[in-house]
């Protein structure tokens, strides 16, 4: 280990990974990244926080994310972390957020079409349509959740429409996806505290496997003209992916692809309540949806965190990140770097898309244009169909992810919800 001496924070590891923080992590965030680069004690591990840090660390080449670089023993996925001594009992492969290239490049380039900027365009339809489906529903039971009855069902209807899953087995789908994105979370390598059941993660991991194991049998029979059926014919031409990469890639696809647009979703609602002025521009000018998403991507970003592995020393102002370390990025603390964001803690459309939320470099999120889209489409809605909301509960309550931060519920009052 070959770090500058830096005396660790107080404790304040273990104060993000607590619950009480949920709601607003961004004063403790201001605090970490005045402190700088810092080694958790005596660990591998190393906690960066400033835009600089992030963004140069996230384009290096000598960063990677194959847990088998790391000096401490790290599965090939978190959930593999977790499982702990039940690892032998896993089923699957890590998919490409946690390879690199080539067998990265050969997976990524096998669905980037899908998710192409013309591509997303084309379902614009489909997307404005499940939003003003969901909000007619919130309207017939007379109360809006503004979580359960928009930011959830508007992502996880596209994703499961996009990959050929029925949506009739969503129930089922929330409770391992719900889980597993609890193993993005970084407890087990770094500091002890509360965290999941490893066993539930594991049968969690274990049965969304099968699930896409049979959902590809079935699907193999038959003709489609979705994801799933491209990716089964790139299997089947010859040496594009294996049948692991397959259901990991589905896996993968199917948790990114809502997890997270959930959040942006709710997070950006939450803002413009609290920034009524916007909300109020937004009803009447939805081109303005574009700039509020990504000033929300930059505020309160879905995804809290990165991690990568060093495979080479990785030196920085401050630290030196020495190969087999494990450097976990606070990109939710990078995206308020006063460097960077003037005023960072104000609310400003008008700042563009210098942010990290999507991350950088070689695994930037190949979701962000649905991601754009899909958000931008919920929260134009909301504002045009929704009159006078006003939330009851201030803050909301979080759920415990730390990594894929966002709201349990946002319920709101209203005096009508506009039918189209
Ligand atoms: C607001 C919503 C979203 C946010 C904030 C987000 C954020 C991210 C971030 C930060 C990464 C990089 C992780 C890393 O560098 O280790 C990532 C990767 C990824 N995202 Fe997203 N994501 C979102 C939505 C989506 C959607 C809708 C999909 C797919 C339908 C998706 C699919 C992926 C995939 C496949 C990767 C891995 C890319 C790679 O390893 O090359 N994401 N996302």
């Amino acid at each position: 280990m070959t770090t500058t001496t830096r005396a660790p924070g107080p404790g304040f590891f273990a104060q993000l990974l607590d619950p009480a923080q949920r709601a607003d992590p961004y004063p403790l965030y201001a605090r970490i990244r005045e402190h700088g680069p810092t080694r958790l004690g005596e660990t591998p591990v190393v906690v960066l926080s400033s835009y600089h840090d992030c963004a140069t660390v996230l384009r290096h080449r000598a960063a990677s994310v194959d847990r088998h670089h790391a000096s401490i023993p790290l599965g090939p996925t978190p959930v593999h972390d977790l499982a702990g001594s039940l690892s032998g009992e896993l089923t699957g492969t890590a998919s490409m957020l946690f390879l690199d290239a080539p067998d990265h490049t050969r997976l990524r380039r096998l669905v980037a079409k899908a998710f192409a900027p013309a591509v997303v365009r084309g379902l614009e339809p489909r997307i404005t349509a499940i939003a003003d489906a969901a909000l007619d529903r919130a309207a017939e039971h007379g109360q809006l959740d503004i979580v359960t009855d928009l930011a959830y069902p508007l992502p996880i209807t596209v994703i499961c429409e996009l990959l050929g899953v029925p949506l009739a087995d969503e129930p089922q789908i929330r409770q391992w996806s719900t889980l597993l994105a609890r193993t993005l979370d970084p407890v087990s390598a770094t500091v002890t505290g509360s965290r999941p059941d490893p066993a539930e993660l594991v049968r969690a991991n274990n049965e969304l496997h099968d699930y896409f194991e049979q959902l590809v049998r079935r699907a193999r029979t038959q003709t489609g003209d979705n994801l799933l059926s491209a990716l089964i014919a790139a299997e089947e031409s010859g040496d594009a992916l294996t049948h692991d990469e397959l259901i990991a890639t589905c896996a993968l696809l199917l948790i990114a692809g809502h997890e997270t647009t959930v959040n942006l979703i709710a997070n950006t609602a939450l803002a413009l309540l609290h920034h009524r002025h916007h909300l109020a521009i937004l009803r009447t000018v939805p081109a303005f949806a574009e700039s509020v998403i990504e000033e929300s991507l930059r505020y309160d970003p879905p995804v809290q965190l990165i991690p990568r592995i060093a495979r080479d020393t990785i030196r920085l102002p401050g630290i030196d990140i020495a190969a087999g370390d494990l450097a976990i990025m606070l990109i939710a603390a990078a995206n308020h770097d006063p460097t960077v964001f003037t005023d960072p803690t104000r609310f400003n459309p008008a700042r563009g898309d210098r942010h990290l939320a999507f991350g950088l470099g070689q695994h930037f999120c190949l979701g962000a244009p649905l991601a754009r889209r899909e958000a931008a489409i919920a929260i134009t809605r909301f504002a045009r169909r929704v009159v006078n909301p006003r939330l009851t509960d201030d803050p909301p309550p979080y759920r415990d992810h730390l990594t894929l931060r966002g709201p349990a519920t946002i319920p709101v009052t209203y005096s009508e919800i506009i039918p189209i």
